[in-house]
């Protein structure tokens, strides 16, 4: 069963709780959070105490995409705050094992992200030790831009070996995400699909949602 991520970054942040309650609403399985630093990514968006905000009050999982150059400044504080999915870059992180530990020895599902232009391969040696991988499928950074089709051949490479290695391992797909690709991504091996421009571009979040599950 796909599950639809929504990403906030498209929301309207003067509104942010109402937007949270619409999305919920209209069906959204998990609230997906982009945390930029202006150094990883050329953006910025927010921090560590509008995480806990938004966690106090949703009522579904929450899922932090951190797009930060030091990832591991921010883990132990969202182990403690029950934040239920956190990615952080391969790019960004030398320790990468060490950082799946410190999240999942607080209870949460552990990720890693990857670059468009990062091989899948990369991260095989830490495959059984992850909960999810999320693949981007733009240049991290920004809302709103073209999906790069490169990543269906990455979720069928991932999903071959996630099936022999670690059959619960979960694939997001994250950026461009539509109506018109979100069939061939979900056949392919995603589990998560993330939107934000895609939904909250629209009027009308539920029939978004839908039509990204419909297959
Ligand atoms: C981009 C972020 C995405 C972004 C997706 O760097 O990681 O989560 O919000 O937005 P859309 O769905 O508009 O591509
Ligand atoms: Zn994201």
């Amino acid at each position: 069963m796909i599950k639809i991520a929504s990403s906030l970054l498209s929301a309207n942040f003067v509104r942010l709780e109402e937007e949270i309650n619409n999305i919920q609403q209209a069906g959204a399985d998990i609230l997906h959070l982009d945390i930029m630093d202006g150094h990883f990514v050329p953006n910025l968006t927010f921090g560590l105490p509008v995480i806990k905000q938004i966690k106090d009050i949703a009522q579904i999982p929450v899922d932090v995409h951190l797009m930060v150059t030091n990832p591991d400044v921010y883990l132990e504080t969202l182990g403690k705050w029950n934040i239920d999915y956190v990615s952080f870059h391969q790019e960004a992180e030398s320790h990468i094992h060490r950082q799946l530990k410190v999240l999942q020895e607080k209870g949460v599902k552990a990720g890693i992200a990857l670059n468009p232009a990062t091989p899948v391969e990369t991260i095989f040696p830490v495959i059984a030790d992850l909960d999810f991988v999320l693949i981007m499928s733009v240049n991290p950074g920004f809302g709103g831009q073209s999906f790069i089709p490169l990543v269906y051949k990455k979720i069928e490479i991932l999903r071959k070996l996630a099936d022999q290695i670690n059959p619960d391992l979960e694939i997001e797909v994250d950026g461009g995400v539509n109506n018109i690709n979100a069939a061939k991504l979900i056949n392919t091996g995603a589990d998560i699909l993330v939107a934000g421009s895609f939904v909250f571009g629209s009027d009308d979040y539920k029939k978004q949602i839908q039509s990204l599950r419909n297959k």
